[in-house]
């Protein structure tokens, strides 16, 4: 090859790196994204529902104290209603199924005049909030072996409105924990 075929061929060369490096340069220039904005294409309604999405998952994972300072004594009086098969909830209030239920927040747990489960009695302490919380929530995790035949209440607002209303139902309500 004699010194201009190879000029010819370098020549070549060179045009098309050149070419390719203006490409690139041109469709960096047409395609780039403002810069400062967050890493990753936001995809359809992501924005829209993403705050909603949040905000309902944050609220699952509000601590007790939090909810209960929400919570609606009212609401609670209607979601007892599966409870009520069971409990009765008026002051003197007889036994049903399950114990009575007026001044049950800070009573003894299975402290009343009744016929426990072992597994309840064996708990001791005293029913706070955060106890009658995860008693509601899963009963048999709770106590395993509880007489309780309740599946549990596994919504936190509910829950925290039905410990309202259960906290109502005192002469003198207990405090609420500070949230
Ligand atoms: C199918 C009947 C039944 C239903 C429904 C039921 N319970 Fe009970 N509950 C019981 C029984 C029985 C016990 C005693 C459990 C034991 O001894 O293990 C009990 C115990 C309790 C206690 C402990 C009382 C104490 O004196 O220590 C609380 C608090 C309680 N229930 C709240 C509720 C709430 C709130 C609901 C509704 C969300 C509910 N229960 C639904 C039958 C029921």
């Amino acid at each position: 090859m004699d010194s201009f075929e190879f000029n010819k061929i370098a020549g070549a060369t060179l045009g098309t790196c050149l070419f390719v490096m203006a490409l690139g340069v041109f469709s960096d220039a047409i395609f780039a994204r403002p810069h400062g904005g967050k890493a990753g294409y936001d995809l359809p309604g992501a924005s829209d529902h993403g705050a909603a999405g949040g905000a309902a998952a944050a609220a699952t994972a509000e601590p007790l104290p939090v909810l209960l300072a929400a919570a609606d004594a009212k609401r609670g009086e209607g979601l007892v209603k599966p409870c009520a098969a069971c409990h009765a909830f008026e002051k003197g209030g007889a036994a049903k199924v399950g114990p009575p239920l007026y001044g049950v927040v800070g009573h003894k747990v299975a402290g009343q005049t009744f016929a426990y489960s072992d597994a309840l009695k064996g708990k001791g302490g005293e029913w706070t909030f955060d106890q009658l919380n995860a008693f509601i929530t899963a009963p048999q995790t709770f106590a395993k072996g509880t007489k309780m035949a309740f599946g549990g209440e596994k919504d936190a607002k509910k829950r925290a409105d039905i410990l309202a209303y259960l906290r109502s139902l005192a002469d003198t309500p207990a405090p609420l924990p500070a949230p």
